[in-house]
């Protein structure tokens, strides 16, 4: 209950900084803006707290790459780590995520460096590329808690749905991606000719500074200052 009561006083006091307001206890029960932390930033979202974490990212924080594939649950295109879990962001509100650190496919590495990353490209187990970044995801949170994981690890964790049929590769590449952290092997993955890992950053906006973070409305997602 303490916890649960200082929890909410910092994020009463986050608002307060926002809004330059004072804030009491009874405000923030009735406060329709979520306060997460989304790829080391802090973010406040100005929309209806059943709004789904997916949608959140993708509309009003512009980070698309995490895909929209069924809206239900059942594809996994939409995985984010959140507190380091692999969840679907379509079952997560932004009410749920209140308080979470959330990782999407473009905080997973800034320069596309993450062992799963590199193991997905250099094993070639991406097609038309939509599940991918579910995929990574899913990989890198299997990968973090079990570096060596059997095939049976992977089907178990890599739950994703992939259109294109890539899962023979996938077994590969995860394992692959756990050798390397392992540090038992490297891959000197060269970059795709004409795509520099700085110009896919630059076309995110919300990658690139506080600014950004709203995309086209600034009023529906705000950087916030740390408590
Ligand atoms: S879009 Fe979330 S599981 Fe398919
Ligand atoms: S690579 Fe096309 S859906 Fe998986």
């Amino acid at each position: 209950m303490a916890t649960a009561r200082a929890d909410k006083a910092r994020h009463c006091l986050t608002i307060a900084q926002d809004r330059q307001a004072k804030c009491t206890l009874a405000q923030i029960t009735d406060d329709k803006m979520p306060a997460m932390t989304v790829n080391g930033r802090p973010v406040q979202f100005d929309m209806d707290p059943e709004t789904p974490l997916l949608h959140a990212l993708r509309d009003a924080s512009n980070l698309t790459g995490t895909k929209y594939g069924c809206g239900v649950g059942d594809c996994g295109a939409c995985m984010v780590l959140v507190d380091g879990e692999a969840l679907r962001s379509c079952l997560v509100t932004i009410a749920e995520a209140e308080g979470r650190f959330v990782t999407t496919i473009e905080g997973l590495s800034p320069d596309r460096s993450h062992p799963v990353q590199q193991a997905l490209v250099a094993e070639q187990a991406i097609q038309c590329g939509f599940c991918t970044p579910g995929i990574a995801i899913a990989a890198a949170a299997l990968i973090r808690r079990n570096p060596d994981p059997s095939e049976q690890d992977i089907r178990e964790a890599v739950p994703n749905l992939c259109r294109c049929g890539v899962y023979p590769r996938l077994v590969e590449a995860i394992q692959r991606a756990g050798r390397v952290t392992r540090r038992r092997e490297t891959i000197s993955a060269a970059p795709v000719p004409g795509i520099d890992p700085a110009d896919a950053a630059q076309s995110v906006p919300a990658m690139r500074g506080p600014e950004g973070m709203g995309g086209d409305d600034p009023s529906s997602a705000t950087e916030t200052s740390e408590p």
